[in-house]
C-alpha cells in the first residue's frame, strides 16, 4: 500500500509510555516517509481540528518523558460530545461526523488511537463508520483482555511497591495499620501485585468481596502474634459483602462517570475504632500515573508503537497491538473490547498471596 499521512492520537487518563509510543509510531512512519500529525487532547483534537505536525525533532529526546506530549481527555467523546461551545453534560452532541470530515480533510491513511477501555470503544465506533484505525492497549489498570499486559501498568505498579516499602518502615516505628489506597477501577491488578511485591498484610480487591470483621481478626492475630504493625493495600475499587464501594465523584460526559476513591479513609477509622491500634490512610492516587516510565514500559511502549505503525502499513485495520507470551501480536479491537480482564479469585496469583500468609478479608477466599 502506497501510504502517505498518518494521525495519532493519546486519549483517555494518562500514564507512563504513552510518548514512548507516539515517538515509535512517529519513527517508523517518518523513516517510511510518511507525514505524521497528532491530534491534541486525545478524541478532542479531533473534533476541533487541532493538531500538530510531528516531525523528528518533536518526537527526540521524550522516550522517558511521563505525560503525554500530545495531551489527552477521559471526557471528550464524539458520540457525546459534552465540552463548550458544542455540548453540555445535560445536552450531549453526536459530532462523530464533525471528527470523521477533519479525519478525511487532512487527507489521512490512518489513525492509531492510543487509550484504555473507552477510547477502545469509541475506536470500534469510528471502524464500523468506515475510519480506517490501528488502536495501542493503554491503562495502568490492566484490565483490558486480548493483551497479556497494557503498557503504564508496571510503572504504576512500581510506584505502589515502592509505597508500601516505604510505609512498611512507618507503620512498624509507631506500630500502627497503614492502609494504602491503589487505583485500577474495577480490577485488583495493581492492589494485588504491589501487594504480593511489597509484602502487604491484607489485600482488598474489587473480585473478592471484603468482611470487616474479617480483617480486624487478621490484624488482632497479627498483634497476638508480636506483629505490632499492618499494611492493608486496598484497591480504590474493593467491594464489601453488601456490594458497596467507595465512590469519589462523577464526572459529567466521562465514557464512565463513576470516579472511585476513599475507601483508604474509610477502613482506616474502621480499624482503628475496632482494633485500637493507631490507623493511617494514604491515597496513592495519580501519582501512580505520573512520571518516568520504568525500563519495561519503556522496551513494551516501543514494541506496542513499531508494531501499530506496521500494521498500518499492512492495512490491519479495525485492531489492536497485542502482548503474547513476551511477542508483538494483534487482535480485533472488537474482540478486546468483548470484556475486562479481572483477577481471578480462583486462580494462580491469589492462591500465592494466601500461602505467603496474605488475607483478602474473605472468610470465604481467605
Ligand atoms: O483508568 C485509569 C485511572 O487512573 C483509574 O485507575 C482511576 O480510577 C481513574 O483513571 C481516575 O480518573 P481521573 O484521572 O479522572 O481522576
Amino acid at each position: 500500500m502506497n501510504l502517505r499521512k498518518v494521525g495519532i492520537l493519546t486519549a483517555g487518563g494518562d500514564c507512563p509510555g504513552l510518548n514512548a509510543v507516539v515517538r515509535a509510531v512517529s519513527k517508523n512512519a517518518l523513516a517510511h516517509g510518511m507525514e505524521v500529525i497528532g491530534f491534541k487532547n486525545g478524541f478532542d483534537g479531533l473534533v476541533r481540528n487541532e493538531f500538530v505536525n510531528i516531525t523528528k525533532d518533536t518526537v527526540s529526546g521524550i522516550l522517558t518523558l511521563g505525560g503525554t506530549i500530545l495531551g489527552t481527555s477521559n471526557i471528550a467523546n464524539p458520540f457525546k460530545y459534552t465540552l463548550p461551545p458544542f455540548g453540555t453534560p445535560e445536552d450531549p452532541k453526536d459530532l462523530s461526523a464533525v471528527a470523521l470530515h477533519n479525519f478525511k480533510d487532512h487527507q489521512l491513511d490512518a489513525l492509531i488511537t492510543i487509550g484504555g477501555d473507552g477510547t477502545l470503544h469509541m475506536s470500534q465506533r469510528f471502524v464500523e463508520l468506515g475510519m480506517p484505525i490501528v488502536a495501542v492497549p493503554k491503562t495502568i489498570d490492566n484490565d483490558l483482555s486480548s493483551t497479556d499486559q497494557t503498557f503504564g501498568f508496571d510503572s504504576a505498579l512500581a510506584i505502589a511497591t515502592e509505597a508500601i516499602d516505604r510505609l512498611h518502615t512507618t507503620a512498624q516505628s509507631h506500630h500502627r495499620v497503614m492502609i494504602v489506597e491503589t487505583m485500577g477501577r474495577y480490577a485488583g491488578w495493581i492492589a494485588l501485585r504491589s501487594a504480593i511485591a511489597g509484602g502487604g498484610d491484607v489485600v482488598l480487591i474489587p473480585e473478592i468481596p471484603y468482611n470487616d470483621d474479617v480483617i480486624v481478626n487478621y490484624i488482632l492475630n497479627r498483634k497476638r502474634s508480636g506483629k505490632m504493625f499492618s499494611i492493608v493495600v486496598a484497591a480504590e475499587g474493593a467491594v464489601n459483602e453488601k456490594g458497596e464501594q467507595a465512590v469519589a465523584r462523577t464526572v459529567a460526559g466521562s465514557t464512565d462517570a463513576i470516579r472511585l476513591g476513599g475507601i483508604a479513609n474509610l477502613l482506616s477509622n474502621m480499624i482503628e475504632t475496632r482494633t485500637g491500634i493507631e490507623s493511617r490512610a494514604c491515597v496513592l492516587g495519580h501519582t501512580q500515573r505520573g512520571g518516568t516510565p520504568t525500563a519495561f514500559d519503556r522496551w513494551l511502549s516501543t514494541l506496542y508503537g513499531d508494531k501499530a505503525m506496521d500494521m498500518v502499513l499492512e492495512g490491519k485495520f479495525g485492531y489492536m497491538a497485542s502482548l503474547h507470551a513476551m511477542k508483538m501480536t494483534e487482535v480485533k479491537i472488537s474482540d478486546a473490547i468483548a470484556k475486562l480482564k479481572r483477577v481471578d479469585p480462583h486462580g494462580e496469583e491469589v492462591r500465592t498471596a494466601l500461602e505467603v500468609g496474605m488475607s483478602f478479608g474473605s472468610a470465604e477466599i481467605g
